[in-house]
């Protein structure tokens, strides 16, 4: 194993892979072959997507899932799978910036996704250590403590049963936090491969390895993947970033990427999940993969393709050492979403000229429960039916943050893409890496990503991000260029890891 997999510990292993992928098998659905009809395609096989294609099949819908790699590997393989309506300090946010009626919608729509998920769970005997526990925001701070009582009032005027506490089952003090019961946390994999299988069972196909290329409208919608094209009344767009960009989600989606160790410690408190309220943000979990002694501990995020990623992972390490008698750590993995201008996911009708193709995204970090009132409510629409939280997710709103914030992130975008720009034209245009490293290097004028891979491999691409044109940096701890604008990321061999980019990047003396 290279130093680059084991930060700390000596003692035991750090696959980058998250425990939930650990502990499941892998998937092997066939790829689509060939064209078909459907009544339904839903493209992503995440949370979203497997929601909104268990509701329709069970509404007796033929459907077809089309997932480019292979199912639940994607950011909900990679979550800490808290279940809850209990954001961080949101609710006093969104009375302010929605008022009540729709911020009482987005309290309601996150609690029935909890029982939707038990729903599903008992439904379908679903053994994926589901179980209910509170869910807390703590803050460590005196001077936080007011907001702390600001947000339980929120919540209480939003009959949210929110508790303004100072002591947790935590082993370190706290100064003030909200609790609020009936939360739950569960295996995310263990779960969502159970309902994909439930799919199957109904009739309806999950296609693996199927990558969708374009959505088009028009009488009978098309998905056009490289294996074939499905032909549907309705599309249900679950890629994380949309596949289809009509809204210009990309100046409206800003991506976040974050960091979790799963350590083995006696101090694991028996029950609960933990937010801390103040920078730098924490993220505690329990009773991860049904352990009582296996503790999730997340944090570290920044805006993708900004961070010092291996510097991130020794700091959640040593927060954990500090905090928690560590017995060993042994999983550990990152991953990133897409919050919005102000805080509220985008779900609904993709764009006013695309009739009958949905998109849900924009999660700010809680699709575990968003994510399953997106595919809910993705499900309806593609039923023809109305859906109680239709208003608050409404991709098409105006609230009074969203100029102001998307103004402010685009700015940084500008300095982003100058910045990348500036550094790249003044880069070498002889050095290449040594084993492990990456450069940024001018060629004929072109800038160029260059990573010797520990074998003495060089790997090069072209730096300029196929999006929108900014410069990608290497990210030293995933082996892989992340673009610092809109968050695409993109392999060590210039394939795409993660929208809003859909081409590679291209390699020396490829054509592009
Ligand atoms: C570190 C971290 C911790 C988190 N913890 C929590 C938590 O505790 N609780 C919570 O509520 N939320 C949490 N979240 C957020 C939550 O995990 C995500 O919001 C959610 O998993 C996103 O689900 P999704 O279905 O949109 O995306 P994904 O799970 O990424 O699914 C999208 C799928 O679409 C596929 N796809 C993409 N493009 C194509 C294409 N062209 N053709 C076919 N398929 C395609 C992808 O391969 C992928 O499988 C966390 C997020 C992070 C970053
Ligand atoms: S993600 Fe938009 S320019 Fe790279």
């Amino acid at each position: 194993m290279s130093d680059d997999t084991n930060v700390t510990n000596g003692t035991e292993q750090h696959p980058t892979e998250s425990v939930w992928m650990s502990t499941t098998d892998r998937t092997s659905y066939p790829p689509l072959d060939g064209d078909r009809e459907v009544d339904v395609a839903v493209v992503g096989g995440g949370i979203t997507g497997l929601t909104a294609a268990t509701k329709l099949s069970e509404e007796g819908k033929d459907v077809a899932v089309v997932e480019s790699g292979r199912i639940v590997e994607g950011v909900t393989g990679k979550t800490t799978a808290k279940l809850t309506l209990q954001h961080g300090l949101i609710y006093d946010h969104l009375r302010s910036e929605f008022g009540d009626t729709l911020a009482r919608q987005y309290a309601d729509a996150n609690q029935d996704a909890i029982e939707t998920v038990r729903d599903r769970v008992e439904r379908y005997d679903i053994d994926c250590d589901f179980d209910r526990t509170p869910a807390y925001t703590y803050t460590e701070s005196a001077e936080k403590r007011s907001d702390i009582a600001d947000e339980v009032e929120a919540a209480r005027a939003l009959d949210i049963p929110a508790e303004f506490v100072e002591e947790t089952p935590l082993p370190f003090d706290v100064e003030a936090a909200i609790r609020v019961d009936d939360q739950a946390r569960f295996h995310p994999r263990k779960y969502l491969l159970a309902l994909a299988e439930a799919v199957e069972d109904a009739g309806n196909d999950v296609f693996e390895r199927t990558k969708a290329t374009d959505v088009e409208s028009g009488d009978g919608n098309r998905v056009v993947t490289e294996r074939g094209t499905l032909t549907a009344d309705a599309v249900v767009v679950a890629t994380h970033f949309p596949l289809l960009d009509h809204r210009l989600f990309f100046s409206r989606l800003y991506p976040h990427r974050s960091y979790v160790v799963t350590i083995r410690t006696d101090d694991a408190p028996s029950e609960g999940m933990y937010y801390r309220a103040e920078e730098p943000g924490r993220s505690l979990r329990t009773k991860v993969a049904g352990e009582d002694d296996l503790l999730i501990v997340g944090g570290e995020g920044h805006k993708t393709g900004q961070g010092d990623e291996k510097e991130r992972y020794r700091r959640l390490e040593r927060y954990a050492g500090e905090q928690f008698e560590v017995e060993s750590m042994p999983y550990r993995w990152s991953t990133q979403d897409f919050s919005t201008p102000d805080k509220v996911p985008f779900v609904g009708r993709l764009g006013p000229t695309t009739d009958g193709i949905y998109v849900g995204t924009g999660y700010g970090g809680w699709g575990m429960t968003n994510g399953t009132a997106a595919g809910e409510l993705l499900a309806d629409l593609a039923l023809g039916r109305s859906n109680p939280y239709e208003s608050v997710f409404d991709p098409t709103r105006l609230s009074k943050s969203s100029a102001g914030k998307a103004l402010k992130e685009n700015t940084e975008v500008a300095k982003e893409f100058v910045g990348g720009w500036a550094k790249s034209l003044f880069g070498s245009d002889t050095v290449t890496p040594p084993a492990g490293e990456s450069r940024i290097v001018r060629h004929d004028g072109k800038p160029y990503g260059l990573y010797r891979d520990e074998d003495g491999e060089l790997h090069a691409v072209s730096a300029v991000c196929t999006h929108m044109d900014c410069i990608v940096d290497w990210n030293d701890a995933e082996k892989s260029w992340d673009c610092p604008c809109h968050g695409s990321r993109f392999g060590v061999d210039g394939s795409v890891i993660d929208g809003p980019a859909v081409e590679d990047l291209p390699r020396p003396g490829s054509d592009d």
